[in-house]
């Protein structure tokens, strides 16, 4: 890695994540850089172990896109204690590629010793509120930088609520001093599935503390949508968007795409449609 490796490049525009299948696509272009893709997202967990991390392609891709890192390990809302040899290697993952932030979700996935695949949601109260605060806290403490907190899609609403999502999440930024990740997906999937306003939800956001958005797919079901990440950003989500982005502009935006992973150039097409909103304003 160069020397300059250790100066955090800003992140800017649009970005998509990294995925496996176009790695060899991405390497073999550069020192081209694919156009309008100003930076690229690593899912943080898929490079912790031995076998997961090719380190001479990743060393060469850092080398010419900034990156950041995205986690699903945290389990910041769990009660079970925190995994700080977690926290660590996601640290010195982050310092390996000079990522340029370190985000997780609003959820937990661990329980009484049991490990969940799934971002499962929490009660928006003023309890679940002070655990998610102190353990955000430490985690920062820990990473020595702040977290990017990031809303999740849910199936699911808790009779012990007793404040709105967007509420929880203005005080939970405020209190953890922490930063956030608006998926705008994730907003407009828990509006199909538990009626939340959407448009309210992006005008009650904290519009300081958002450094990254995500875009992605869902899926319908029999009688609820899945946050599948394995289509196109709907129509409903750019409109959502381009809400956000008309009330702060440039805020760096990632196309997220999990499963059924498309030709690169599927993406790209995706955050063509990103940039054109960011620099015109307009949902094509
Ligand atoms: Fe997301």
């Amino acid at each position: 890695m160069s020397s300059l490796s250790q100066i955090k490049r800003p992140i800017s525009g649009v970005g998509i994540g990294l995925r496996s299948q176009h790695i060899q696509e991405i390497l073999t272009a550069l020192p081209n850089t694919l156009p309008n893709i100003g930076w690229l997202e690593l899912l943080a967990d898929n490079h912790l172990s031995e076998g997961g991390l090719d380190v001479t392609q990743l060393d060469a891709i850092a080398e010419y896109y900034p990156l950041t890192l995205h986690c699903v390990g945290m389990s910041l809302a769990s009660v079970e204690p925190l995994d700080q040899d977690y926290c660590r290697r996601i640290k010195q993952l982050a310092k390996r590629v000079n990522a340029a932030w370190i985000s997780e979700h609003l959820c937990f996935s661990a329980a009484l010793g049991l490990y969940s695949h799934d971002l499962l949601p929490i009660p928006y109260n003023q309890h679940t509120l002070a655990h998610c605060v102190q353990r955000i806290l430490h985690i920062q403490d820990l990473l020595g930088e702040r977290l990017l907190v990031e809303n999740v899609s849910s199936y699911m609403t808790f009779e012990n609520s007793e404040m709105s999502e967007i509420e929880f999440i203005n005080a939970l930024a405020e209190q953890a001093d922490c930063d956030l990740l608006v998926d705008v997906n994730n907003i407009y999937v828990n509006q199909l599935n538990h009626g939340l306003d959407g448009k309210a939800y992006i005008d009650q956001l904290p519009l300081a503390r958002i450094k990254e958005i995500h875009l992605a797919g869902y899926q319908q079901q029999d009688n609820f949508v899945l946050d599948a990440h394995n289509n196109p950003v709907s129509k409903p989500v750019w409109q959502l968007y381009q809400r956000l982005i008309e009330k702060r502009l440039a805020i760096p935006t990632l196309i997220e795409w999990d499963n059924d992973i498309p030709p690169l150039q599927v993406l790209l097409g995706e955050a063509e449609k990103a940039h054109q909103i960011m620099k015109n304003g307009v949902v094509q």
